[in-house]
Order: C-alpha cells, then structure tokens, then sequence
C-alpha cells in the first residue's frame, strides 16, 4: 500500500501543471497615442497588466490599425476586440439617447460635460446600448470642437455650401445643414486624405484631433469656436465581461476608475499644448470667433435641438442644461 501511495504521489507530481494563460483584452481605437484617448488605453495596460501580472494581458491597438469606424463595433460584438473607446457620437445604431452629446452648443464647456458625466442621468446612459449587448463602462474626456476650412467661417453663411467631413452621426448632419453647408460622412481615419485632397473642404475637431492628425497642415484657417464637444465611452461587450472572473472584473473596473481620472484630468492641458503648437506652427490662421459671431454660430444650429428632442428625451436634455454654470 505504501508503495502504490507513494507511486500515486510521485505520479502527480510528474504531471504538468496546467497553465492558465492570461485573459487578452484588445483594446482598439482610432487616434493616436499621445492624445487623451491614446494615453488613457496605454494607461490602462500598464496598469491591467501590473495589478493583474500573469492574469492578464492587453494589446493596444492605435490609430485603426486594428479597426476603424467602419468595423470596430462588430469586431466587438463578434468578440474580435474586447475594448473600444468611440466617440459619443458614433452609436446612433443603437441608441438615440447618446445623440444628446452631438447637440451644438448644450454645453458651456468641457467642465459641464464633466460634471454631467457624474450625475445619474449619465450613468443610465451607461448602460443604454446593453440590449444590443454593449456595456458602458465610462466617459472619457477629450474636449471641445473647433471648425477648421479651406476659408475663414466667421459666420453661419460663410458655411453655405461648404463640404465637411463628419463623423456618422444625424445630429451631426443636421448641425451642418442647419447653416447651409454639405456634410459628408467619414471614417476618422479618411479624414487627412479627404482634407489634403479636397474631397472634402472643412472639419470639426478637438485641438489633440486637429494636432495628431495634421490637419492643421491642410486646412488655412480654424476656428476656435467651442461649439460642440468630443468625449467618448468605453465600452465592451456585455458577454466578455459578465463572463469575466468575478475577483478581476473588479480589479478592472478600479483601474478604470483610476484611468478615467487621469484621462478627464489631463485632456484639457493635452488639448491647451496642442492648440498653443497650432499657433506655433505657422501652417494656419488661428482664429477666435467673438461672442458675438459665436452667438450667430449657435442661433443658426439651435434649431436641431427641438428636432432631435423626442428621440434623445426632454428629460435628458434637462439634466445635460442644468450642469451648465450659468442655468
Ligand atoms: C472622429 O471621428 O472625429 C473622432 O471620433 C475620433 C476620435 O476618436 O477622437
């Protein structure tokens, strides 16, 4: 007996030890690395990969070379991808609610998005594409948008009959029809080509969008008009996270919290350096609208509000304008 226990043991010994490989998360966006989004991905990598050593393992995948606009979402849901960061403006396909972030001029700056991003109502939204299979796991800053063109757009009719590149959002289009001007749909990562070549005359981007992409190298003259903001959601596929080990989700979901941080804190100084080297450049005309040709800018695309409102809801509507400082 003794001498079939201890062959048993030795026996169990010799077995290999199964080795749990490590949970890869890919995470997939379409900026660049030194932008808040791009920093924000490496932030979390670095620290998914500290905290959760041999748990964990994470891809960053920049400036769409894994997807872009056009695949991204689907890769997601087919499990392709585990993480992405698109804009607010980019989930028209699966809620309306969202739009909210696309209406010009809702917010009176990038602290009030902030501040929203706290509040419940913000947190519900969280979860408004779950039904599609898509959880919301934060907001991440990145800033407000400036128009940019082949000419000076001092005021709404400057736009008439100007092409703009947007990203595929109908609150978008409406903006642009709403002061006359032709937008066109198109992927981020079309953009520069779209821009250099003059497919397209103009644009509308954060100072970091405007930096990384040189599109200040294409277009002689932006506008520094505030009037719409780009933040984004992280997002997963509800599958791959329910399906994840209790004990690692949480870690996951604090260096999210962390990461956010950082992120939403940052994204204004990132945007401020790259919005000083646009006026350092010498490549374009910087040029500030005055209050009032801002205000003429927001009369002519307040209209899309009112037109968007039952599809995003009063209420939401509501509680984005009531984080503003001066309501
Ligand atoms: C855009 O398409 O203009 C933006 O959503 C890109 C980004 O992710 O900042």
């Amino acid at each position: 007996m003794r001498r079939f226990l201890c062959f048993l043991f030795t026996g169990l010994l010799a077995l290999p030890v199964l080795a749990q490989e490590p949970i890869l998360i890919r995470f997939s966006h379409v900026v660049a690395d030194d932008t808040p989004k791009g920093k924000g991905a490496l932030l979390f990598k670095k620290l998914a990969e500290e905290r959760l050593a041999g748990k964990v393992r994470v891809e960053v995948y920049p400036n769409s070379t894994l997807y872009g606009d056009a695949d991204e979402m689907e890769a997601l849901l087919d499990g392709r991808v585990e993480l992405l960061a698109p804009s607010l403006s980019k989930f028209d396909r699966y809620t309306s609610k969202l739009q909210l972030f696309d209406l010009p001029f809702l917010f009176d700056d990038a602290e009030a998005v902030k501040r929203f991003g706290r509040r419940e109502k913000s947190r519900e939204l969280l979860r408004s594409m779950v039904n599609h299979g898509i959880s919301g796991l934060a907001y991440w800053s990145n800033g407000l948008k400036q128009l940019s063109a082949d000419r000076p757009l001092l005021l709404p009719e400057d736009a008439r009959g100007v092409s703009f590149r947007i990203q595929n959002s109908a609150v978008l289009q409406s903006q642009f029809e709403a002061v006359g001007a032709r937008p066109v749909r198109l992927a981020f990562g079309d953009m520069y080509k779209a821009l250099a070549s003059g497919q397209v005359q103009g644009a509308e981007n954060p100072w970091s969008n405007i930096v990384s992409q040189n599109v200040h190298a294409v277009q002689s003259h932006i506008m520094e008009s505030n009037h719409g903001v780009l933040h984004y959601m992280l997002i997963t596929s509800t599958r791959f996270w329910n399906g994840l080990p209790y004990a690692i989700r949480v870690e996951l979901d604090d260096i999210i919290e962390e990461v956010t941080q950082m992120v939403n804190a940052e994204a204004e100084a990132l945007n401020a350096r790259d919005r000083a080297r646009i006026a350092a450049s010498g490549k374009t005309r910087l040029i500030t609208l005055t209050p009032e040709q801002r205000a003429a800018w927001r009369e002519a695309m307040l209209p899309v509000w009112k037109q968007y409102e039952a599809a995003i809801g009063a209420d939401v509507i509501r509680a984005a304008l009531a984080v503003n400082r001066g309501s």
